[in-house]
Order: C-alpha cells, then sequence, then structure tokens
C-alpha cells in the first residue's frame, strides 16, 4: 500500500512539472487584437512600430494588416475575437464602420480603442466600452495655415505673378476621413483669417499616397506650370511625390522654387526640410499615438481605467487627443527626437 502512495505521489509530481514546463511564459501575458487599416501607408508604419514597442513584455499583438479593405478587418477582428483577444485596438479602413466594429465586440463582451480614424462621437458614445486616441483633427489644418501664412508674407517673390493672390493647389487625404476634411477646411480659412487674398487652382485627393501625390503634381505642372505658386499637402506622403514631381521639372535648382508643405514630420520629409525642398510640416505625433493606443487597450484589457497609469487625459469624447506642433528648420531637431 505504501508503495502505491509513494508511485501515486511521483507521479502527481512529473505531472504537475510538466504542466509547469509545457505553459509558454506568453501564455500570461493578455493577447491584444490590433488592425492597421493598410501597412503601406508611411506615417501608420510609424504607429505600428510604436504599438510594437509599447507592447514588449506586457501584452502579445495579435496584429493585422487590413489592406484598406473594411471587409478583410471585419473578418479579421472575428478571429481575433474567437482566437481569445482581451481588447481591441481599431485602426478603422472606414471611419464610418465603428458600428460594425462596436456591435462585434459588445456581443463577445469586449473593450475596444479606436486610433487614428476617428469614428462619429454618437457611435462612441453607444458603447460605454469605447475609446478613441488620436489628434484634434482641425488643429493640424490651423498650425498648416499658420505656417503657410506666416512664410508667404515673408517671401514677396513668391507670388510670382504678382497680382497679390496665392494661387494654390492642395492635395486632399481619403474623402470623408475627419483628418483630411479637417485639414482641407482649416487650413485654407486659416490662411485667409490672416488677410492673404487666395486663388484654388486645384484640389484633388491623393489618397495619402507618395505615388499618386506625385502623379497629381506631374498633371497640374503640365497644365498650370508657374502658375502655381503654393502646394499645400493633407500629408507628408503626398508632400513627398509633389517634391518628386517638382523635382524632375526643374524645381529647387538655380533660382527656380516651389514652397511645398505637409502634415506628419516623418523622417523623410525633415530630410527634404533640411535641403531647403520643403518649407514645413505638422508634426502627428506617432510615438505618442502609438503608445497612448497600446496603453489604453492594455488597461482595459486588464480590467483597469484606460488612463490608469498614463497622463492621458479624456475630453467630453471618451477621446485622447495628442497635439500637433509645426516643424520648419527653425525647430527640425525637435521633431527629429519625436520620431526617433
Ligand atoms: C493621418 C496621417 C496620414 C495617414 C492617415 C491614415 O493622421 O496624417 O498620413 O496616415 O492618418 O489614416
Amino acid at each position: 500500500m505504501k508503495k502505491l502512495v509513494a508511485v501515486l505521489l511521483i507521479m502527481m509530481m512529473v505531472f504537475s512539472l510538466t504542466a509547469c514546463a509545457s505553459e509558454p511564459e506568453a501564455d500570461a501575458l493578455p493577447t491584444i487584437g490590433v488592425t492597421i487599416y493598410k501597412y503601406d501607408d508611411n506615417f501608420m508604419s510609424f504607429v505600428r512600430r510604436a504599438i510594437e514597442t509599447a507592447a514588449v513584455d506586457k501584452a502579445t499583438l495579435d496584429m493585422s494588416d487590413s489592406q484598406n479593405s473594411q471587409a478583410t478587418q471585419n473578418d479579421q477582428v472575428d478571429t481575433m475575437i474567437s482566437k481569445g483577444a482581451k481588447a481591441l485596438a481599431i485602426n478603422l479602413v472606414d471611419p464610418q464602420a465603428a458600428e460594425t466594429i462596436i456591435s462585434k465586440a459588445q456581443a463577445a463582451d469586449l473593450p475596444v480603442v479606436f486610433f487614428n480614424k476617428e469614428p462619429e462621437a454618437s457611435v462612441l458614445a453607444s458603447y460605454d466600452r469605447a475609446w478613441y486616441v488620436g489628434t484634434a483633427s482641425a488643429e493640424a489644418g490651423i498650425i498648416q495655415g499658420e505656417l503657410v501664412s506666416e512664410q508667404w508674407k515673408a517671401n514677396p517673390d513668391w507670388d510670382r505673378n504678382g497680382d497679390g493672390v496665392m494661387s494654390y493647389v492642395l492635395m486632399k487625404g481619403e474623402p470623408g476621413h475627419p483628418d483630411a476634411e479637417a485639414r482641407t477646411k482649416f487650413v485654407i480659412e486659416t490662411i485667409v483669417a490672416n488677410g492673404i487674398e487666395v486663388e484654388e487652382l486645384e484640389l484633388q485627393t491623393g489618397m495619402w499616397d507618395t505615388t499618386k501625390g506625385k502623379e497629381l503634381m506631374d498633371a497640374w505642372i503640365s497644365k498650370h506650370g508657374d502658375a502655381i505658386e503654393m502646394v499645400i499637402a493633407n500629408n507628408d506622403g503626398m508632400a513627398l511625390g509633389a517634391v518628386q514631381s517638382l523635382n524632375a521639372a526643374g524645381y529647387f535648382a538655380a533660382d527656380k522654387f516651389m514652397p511645398v508643405v505637409g502634415v506628419d514630420a516623418i523622417p523623410d520629409v525633415l530630410e527634404e526640410i533640411k535641403a531647403g525642398r520643403m518649407i514645413g510640416t505638422v508634426l502627428n505625433d506617432a510615438k505618442n499615438q502609438g503608445s497612448a493606443s497600446f496603453d489604453l487597450a492594455y488597461n482595459v484589457a486588464m480590467g483597469k481605467d484606460p488612463l490608469e497609469g498614463t497622463s492621458w487625459t479624456f475630453d467630453d469624447n471618451k477621446s485622447v487627443r495628442v497635439p500637433y506642433v509645426g516643424v520648419t528648420i527653425d525647430n527640425i531637431e525637435f521633431a527629429e527626437e519625436a520620431y526617433k
């Protein structure tokens, strides 16, 4: 009998030891389901990196590229939920799809943090376990407008035909995206509010994309040539395309110049500012938006208050708004630091 008890005890010990050994440490970390609307977006690649950095030793990320398809993203969210995600961090493809994602999260009793593409306030308010991390979209337009106004006034020769009117072309981001709509509206309103007369030569969407920005600028140069006096882009990706096109058309050499301005302050654009091929940009703080998105999602995955241990605050709409900052050659080091 004694022998039998001893054998049983040994068997139990071996069993519990193997059970421990087979449990990888990662299992102890909560899984957070993350979608990025498309990996092939310059600015979002920096936000993605910031999320990955923030997650180290804290959570396992189940991250997907939604490849600019809302249908794909909806399927990815279903899969994340069925695989046991404890929270969702969602960069929507279509800002109008927040309702769909919320209904999936709600059905699974999961919290969801949206980031970068802002859902409508009423939709966010419809679920008490939904939050948003992003920016105040209008702010980028206002800062960009101030930057353009100041430099336009300081450089009277930019008014090539001397008619006292700023003839601009504007590259818009994705139509219907709150950032694209607000930046477009507020940049022009701010320039006008500064007493500058403007003429819109072109306004078209370049979908945040460098190749599309280049194509637009190629077409506009051949149509308007030197009548264009200012190139305003809703983001740096498109501004880079404009610079490539202008470069090929002989600008930025000898005394041929064209002022170009963007938003984001991605490293490639900081190089263009240093080389004198862009007059400025607006820092869209990828690092802080990425880490705040993760911190909130992590907190709610752990059943804590979303803002616990962070220095962020919510506005009236359960949203964290990371501030924008204007960037010119004068404070370029500051922007370089922000992207390190
Ligand atoms: C904006 C950013 C764009 C693009 C877009 C995607 O905030 O300025 O470059 O990344 O988000 O939603």
